[in-house]
């Protein structure tokens, strides 16, 4: 049987940027957050390096808003960046209220330790050894269990959004138990769904990240742009045993060298900031050297700094590479680019509001303008902690003015069947991620592209067909929306007629004078440029 559920504000996801608004939200308020599978499985959790704050007395707003514009390749608003870097320090200092425990430096002053990453001109990047994700999730979840006013749903998958009267209702939820689809009705929905880089064959994230957001989004009347802009994070573990491990930015950060097979260091040939440039620019340095000599991976070597040391900062890496038998303390850690990070997204305005009345989305999922053609690292998590807030603070300065959802009609599941032929979701998902990898990865050109789209297009003709049949399951639902997702991506690269951040065509190489957003309309085929 189908439920249904009210309450005041529907928030989809429980990382880092849900639970945050979910916090903060006033405790008269009835919240509901909802996930897929169980808690502490989006990419918040597994986030290593840290969140970039200006905390170091040596450290300027200017200096980091600097940074990020640079690394953004002038793509980034100067407001929203602005808006952010300002709110870094009280993010932190929230989030150490709740109990986070970050890491403090050895020396007597025990100030938190910061590191650096790419891009960052200093020292910012506050962090729990190589798990700060773990840390802060833990943190929001245990604070969230406790919360009176908040119900947290697990094995929930949100299928569409409700939409009535011109505003946003609620949503149609898979529970994952029973395997009906309930009714979750709010005043306010929330979507913190996280990213999108599932799309591609390798990735650094996990199971969930498939543009469950964005695709609602889309179908639901909302704008998105600077798809395009999928960020490949340079170092990913290479080992047939290591599914999706990341080999954190920190360890360049704190003076791992990237290596060529024949242990020739190569970064200095390609940016003066060598190992931390930005991400973009040494994924591509990577990409082009293992194209060059046919390596299958290039190497990261921290093994010059003590094994007390490792242990201190990177016990999560050394620990995963000892399981597969690499010890970091010794020898250099093969790495490899995979998909790691959605710059584009939901657009939304300052307080995270999206183009429906009473849809907000937050975090990855969302586009306010802070990343521009290339997230800097550590200013994802950032974002998370202050959209969340300013979302909050919006729906409480307005939760009074907006009525009750009116009745909603229950999903109907007269006209499908149980499905007798997964190997068709198995199939088109392997097919998926691969073409993506092959033709809108880290260097484009028209022509893959264009082949890109046209299998885009064949696959959600068939998706589709199957989604009219079949009684919904989480796998085809995440399969929907990752095709749906990948033909926006690949829109969103068609119209970028420049090499710019992320985005790299060998048909177009150079930089255009102008820095523009690519926005794409529903229900319209012209594709603006603002
Ligand atoms: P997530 O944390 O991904 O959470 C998404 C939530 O939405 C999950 O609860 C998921 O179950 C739920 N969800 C999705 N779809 C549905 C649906 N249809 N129905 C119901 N629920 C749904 N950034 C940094 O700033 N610093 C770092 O050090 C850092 N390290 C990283 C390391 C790794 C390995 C990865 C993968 C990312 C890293 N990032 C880092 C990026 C950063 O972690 C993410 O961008 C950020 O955590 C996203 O948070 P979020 O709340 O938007 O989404
Ligand atoms: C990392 O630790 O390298 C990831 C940091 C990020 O994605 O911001």
């Amino acid at each position: 049987m189908s439920k249904s559920y009210q309450h005041d504000v529907l928030i989809i996801g429980s990382g880092g940027a849900g639970l945050t608004l979910a916090l903060q939200l006033a405790p008269q308020l009835s919240v509901a957050v909802i996930c897929k599978g169980e808690l502490n499985q989006g990419s918040t959790y597994w986030a290593q390096g840290g969140i970039a704050a200006v905390l170091d007395k040596q450290d300027t707003v200017d200096a980091h808003i600097n940074d990020t514009l640079k690394a953004g390749a002038e793509l980034c608003h100067q407001d929203t960046v602005k808006f952010t870097v300002e709110h870094s320090r009280e993010s932190i200092e929230w989030l150490v209220k709740q109990g986070v425990q970050f890491s403090r430096n050895d020396s007597e002053d025990g100030d938190y330790h910061l590191t650096k990453e790419g891009g960052h001109s200093r020292r910012r990047i506050i962090h729990a050894a190589d798990a700060t994700g773990r840390a802060v999730s833990e943190t929001l979840t245990g604070r969230a269990l406790a919360a009176d006013n908040i119900e947290l749903f697990t094995r929930r998958v949100a299928v569409d959004l409700i939409i009535q009267d011109q505003r946003c209702q609620g949503a149609y939820v898979l529970n994952q138990q029973s395997d009906h689809v309930d009714l979750f009705q709010a005043r306010y929905v929330v979507l913190a769904t996280g990213g999108a880089s599932k799309a591609y064959l390798y990735t650094s994230n996990p199971d969930g990240a498939s543009g469950d957001g964005i695709a609602m989004a889309w179908r639901a009347g909302c704008r998105v742009a600077n798809l395009e802009f999928n960020q490949f994070h340079p170092t990913c573990l290479y080992h047939p045993k290591a599914k999706s491990f990341l080999v954190t930015e920190a360890i360049r950060g704190e003076g791992g060298v990237l290596l060529l097979p024949n242990g020739e260091r190569f970064m200095q040939r390609f940016d003066e900031r060598a190992e931390l440039a930005p991400r973009d620019i040494v994924a591509r340095a990577i990409d082009h050297e293992m194209k060059r000599l046919g390596s299958d991976c290039v190497y990261l070597d921290i093994s010059h700094k003590s094994p007390e040391f490792l242990l201190h900062h990177f016990p999560t890496v050394k620990a995963r590479c000892l399981e597969l038998g690499i010890d970091i303390t010794r020898e250099p850690i093969p790495v490899v680019p995979a998909a790691h990070y959605t710059c584009g997204g939901v657009m939304v305005d300052t307080e995270g509001r999206t183009d429906i009345a009473n849809l907000y989305a937050i975090g990855e999922t969302s586009f306010t303008g802070l990343h521009g053609a290339n997230r800097m690292a550590s200013n994802s998590l950032l974002e998370c902690l202050v959209y969340g807030s300013a979302a909050a603070k919006s729906i409480m300065a307005n939760i009074d003015t907006v009525a009750e959802p009116q009745p909603a009609p229950v999903w109907d599941e007269s006209r499908v069947t149980d499905s007798d032929e997964d190997v068709v979701i198995s199939h088109n998902w392997d097919e998926l991620r691969r073409f993506m990898w092959d033709y809108v990865g880290i260097v484009r050109t028209d022509k893959r592209l264009q082949r890109a789209l046209r299998r885009a297009g064949l696959l959600q003709q068939e998706i589709n067909e199957y989604y009219r049949h079949y009684k919904v399951s989480n796998d085809l639902l995440e399969l929907r929306n990752l095709a749906m997702v990948a033909e926006l991506i690949i829109r969103c690269a068609m119209q970028r007629k420049e090499s710019r951040g992320l985005h790299y065509t060998l048909d177009y190489p150079e930089l255009l004078p102008i820095a523009k957003d690519t926005i794409l309309t529903p229900g319209s085929a012209i594709t603006e440029q603002i």
